[in-house]
């Protein structure tokens, strides 16, 4: 259920509100490549700073998750998006993050990019991986043991990509 769903673009200054999303994804080790320790800081910067675009997933007030949008390479790649989903522990299998990729395809398209490339989406993340196959991504390369899954270690890594 995805109902009641408020997604929207967010100032830097509001990312700490997302901040124990971030922190309890990163903390596991299985999602993504960040050090797991990585301060708030350093998460908002990235996911802020421009081109970087920063959006949330509220419910009544409450952020249930977020994404950063920006572009994938600079100069001659810029026309092809990236993104970075998260969404709280406690709000999965609600369909926020299926809202939040419809969302940023989108957003996407209305910044002009023409294709959207996720670079690192690791292989046993097996439902994040079947989420965006529903959305129009293929699997276009597979990196062998490029992420250090914290409790499987060396872990293929998928490179997924759609047209927009
Ligand atoms: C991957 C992630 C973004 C999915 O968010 P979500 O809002 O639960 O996803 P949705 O509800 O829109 O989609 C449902 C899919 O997520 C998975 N899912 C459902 N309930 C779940 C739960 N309680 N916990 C984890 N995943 C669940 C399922 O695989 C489901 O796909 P399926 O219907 O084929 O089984 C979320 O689990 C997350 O933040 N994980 C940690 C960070 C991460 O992996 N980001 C993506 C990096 S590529």
């Amino acid at each position: 259920m995805s109902g009641g769903l408020l997604i929207r673009e967010i100032a830097a200054n509001e990312f700490s509100r997302a901040w124990p999303i971030f922190r309890a994804v990163i903390a596991g080790g299985d999602t993504y490549s960040y050090p797991p320790d990585l301060d708030e800081d350093a998460a908002r910067t990235m996911w802020t700073s421009p081109p970087s675009r920063c959006f949330f997933a509220e419910r009544d007030g409450e952020v249930l998750g977020l994404y950063l949008l920006r572009p994938n390479q600079p100069g001659l790649g810029d026309h092809v998006a990236n993104c970075g989903y998260m969404v709280s522990p406690d709000a999965r299998g609600q369909g926020v993050a299926s809202a939040m990729c419809e969302h940023s395809l989108a957003e996407a398209r209305r910044a002009g990019f023409t294709a959207m490339q996720y670079n690192f989406v690791v292989s046993s993340n097996e439902g994040a991986v079947r989420l965006w196959q529903r959305h129009g991504f293929a699997i276009v390369g597979r990196v062998p043991g490029a992420f250090r899954h914290a409790t499987r270690g060396p872990t293929d890594v998928f490179v997924m990509h759609r047209f927009l």
